[in-house]
């Protein structure tokens, strides 16, 4: 049997700072993560310069921790992947760095990756036999894509949002309506309490109706508005109603377009990814219209879901054994995009 290749990867593009061991993209021996969500409630949204001084603070500590828990020592590891972009480029450059520094001293390869791959990445730990062609969607803080990954490292993107990713929407409205950062889970968690048909708001059109794209700005403003509205007239507002049918618009509009994408590239295999993958309602409307059309419908555990390492490794070794490694004056890349070196 081939030898098992071990990567160690470090991710720090936005607010949390991770660490991980894997073994053969697929095995996940430490996933350690340290989460700054706690200092950047009180800004109501992550402050790109704070989030660098802490990501400096304990990246060692991560790395160490990442390491005494897969029981490994630097000697055993194969190679260190690390996210350098797309992300906050002050965040990026300190995993960057580091993980550079590692390389150099250990005498192993570098592995620059996609934040956006390495969530993709995170149904291969997932799923152990899961293999390209399938559709993804990706649904993040930063981030929401249609892609149609044919094979490792090769992304066509089928769809993408216009202006704010889903995450970010979830974000913002939840602001809005006073429940604090980070919004989504917030908003899932009232929404349970509230009637989703209460409150139609509208879905963006675009001139071309074969478009895959989203678009969330509107919907976002259509809350403010509603908001608005009802204290001018000093009427109660439901909030509960408010995060539940805001969701149903958001999630409506991500499962149609995830359902025509498929069904465009005659797949049955549809992988979710990002941190809005967290979101229960999603998951569930997801399943339904998977059992509705028979196509399989794939979700990472909530921890991998998330920002974590641990899919920043999964993806470095599918880049590793295609013989892609990266040079020591890799840069951080703040806007990289899908299936860019
Ligand atoms: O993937 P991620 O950890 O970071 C980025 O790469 O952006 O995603 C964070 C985003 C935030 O916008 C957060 O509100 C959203 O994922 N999120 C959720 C849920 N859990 C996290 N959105 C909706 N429902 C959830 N349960
Ligand atoms: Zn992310």
């Amino acid at each position: 049997m081939d030898k098992d290749i071990k990567i160690l990867a470090i991710e720090s593009s936005c607010d949390e700072t991770s660490a991980a061991v894997v073994v053969n993209g697929r095995q996940v021996l430490s996933n350690i993560i340290s989460s700054q969500i706690d200092i950047h409630k009180k800004f109501g949204g992550v402050v790109p310069e704070v989030a660098s001084r802490k990501h400096i603070e304990v990246i060692s500590i991560v790395v160490k921790q990442a390491m005494e828990e897969a029981q490994i020592t630097f000697e055993d590891i194969d190679g260190v992947g690390v996210t350098y972009g797309p992300g906050l480029v002050g965040a990026l450059l300190v995993g960057l760095q580091y993980a550079k520094g590692l390389a150099y001293a250990l005498h192993k390869p570098l592995i620059g990756v996609n934040h956006i791959e390495g969530h993709i990445s995170a149904n291969f730990i997932q799923y152990k036999d899961l293999k390209p062609p399938f559709v993804c969607l990706v649904v993040s803080g930063g981030h929401t894509y249609l892609v149609y990954m044919k094979d490792h490292g090769k992304f066509e993107v089928m769809g993408q949002t216009r202006d704010d990713a889903a995450g970010e929407a979830y974000d913002k409205v939840a602001r809005a309506i006073g429940l604090g950062y980070p919004g989504g889970p917030k908003i899932d968690k009232l929404a349970r309490e509230g009637n989703s048909e209460t409150i139609k708001f509208p879905r963006a059109n675009f001139h071309d109706d074969t478009s895959l794209d989203f678009s969330f700005s509107g919907l976002k403003s259509a809350v403010l508005n509603y908001l608005n509205q009802k204290e001018m007239k000093k009427e109660l507002i439901n909030r509960a109603d408010v995060a539940a049918s805001f969701q149903k618009a958001v999630v409506s509009f991500l499962a149609d377009n995830s359902l025509k994408a498929c069904n465009l590239k005659h797949v049955d295999k549809i992988a979710v990814a990002g941190g809005v993958a967290a979101n229960t309602c999603l998951r569930e409307t997801l399943i339904r219209m998977g059992h509705e059309n028979n196509i399989e419908v794939l979700f990472p555990d909530f921890v991998l879901c998330t920002d974590n390492a641990a899919m920043i490794g999964s993806a470095a070794y599918f880049e590793y054994v295609r013989g892609n490694t990266s040079s020591l004056s890799l840069n951080a890349v703040p806007n990289l995009k899908l299936g860019e070196r």
